[in-house]
């Protein structure tokens, strides 16, 4: 029986299509977002998951002390991950799987920090993606994400909106308010925003570090 295409079908596509040329293009220009998600991460440590992992430029960035595992949609991105964490001997990650950020395959509160690099804006569902990792962070973990923030308004907005069906094709979106990240915190219990920091290039990217609060175990057990 054939499946129908989803969109994240789509997505995966597109990155299948990057993977060749991905370090070459999108390594440089998020050397810097990378390094400050990897010393937020680090500040915890512990059991790592990095969603969205892509060909795991950010893997060998962390301390052997960390277990890291890497997961993402596009199996071409993760074979080129593979191949660094062999050449490179990177026993701290423990492993990767072609896995959907919205469809997380780990028990509720299985790690110490999420790790999501450049990927919420293109995920089908982000607020679904940001749910997942919330569930699978135990209390008091972190949430450590490099995202492009939109323009509010203006001629920037526009400009986001019109090339939205093109960047789209690409594997991202453009058009993505800081709002869609305030009302989710807002909406979902027992999250804590612990920073924003805005990033490179031209600042329209920043890392944003959310918190489990610690009773958010105590009030899910209530229910
Ligand atoms: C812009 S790349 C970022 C890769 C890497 N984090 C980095 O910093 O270079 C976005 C990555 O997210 C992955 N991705 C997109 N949608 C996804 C999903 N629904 N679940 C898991 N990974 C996804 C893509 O395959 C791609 O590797």
């Amino acid at each position: 029986m054939q499946m129908a295409a989803t969109e994240s079908d789509g997505v995966a596509l597109a990155y299948d299509r990057w993977a060749p040329i991905y370090d070459l293009v999108f390594g440089p220009v998020f050397h810097r977002g990378r390094r400050a998600a990897i010393e937020a991460a680090e500040r915890v440590g512990g059991r790592i998951l990095e969603v969205g992992v892509g060909t795991g430029l950010s893997l060998p960035g962390y301390s052997s002390r960390n277990l890291v595992l890497g997961v993402d949609i596009s199996a071409p991105m993760l074979w080129k991950a593979r191949n660094r964490v062999v050449e490179q001997g990177l026993r701290h990650v423990g492993g990767l799987a072609v896995m959907d950020a919205e469809q997380l395959a780990f028990a509720d509160g299985s790690f110490d920090v999420v790790v999501a690099q450049y990927v919420v804006t293109a995920v089908p569902s982000p607020e679904r993606a940001l749910d997942e990792f919330l569930r699978v962070l135990r209390p008091g973990g972190t949430m450590v994400i490099t995202t492009r923030i939109g323009a509010e308004g203006g001629l920037r907005a526009v400009i986001e909106r019109r090339l939205m069906p093109v960047t789209s094709r690409l594997g991202w979106r453009t058009e993505f308010p800081w709002a869609r990240y305030a009302n989710w915190a807002a909406g979902a219990e027992g999250v804590q925003l612990v920073q924003r920091l805005s990033l490179p290039p031209l600042g329209h990217f920043s890392l944003i570090q959310f918190e489990k609060r610690q009773a958010h175990a105590a009030l899910l057990a209530e229910h």
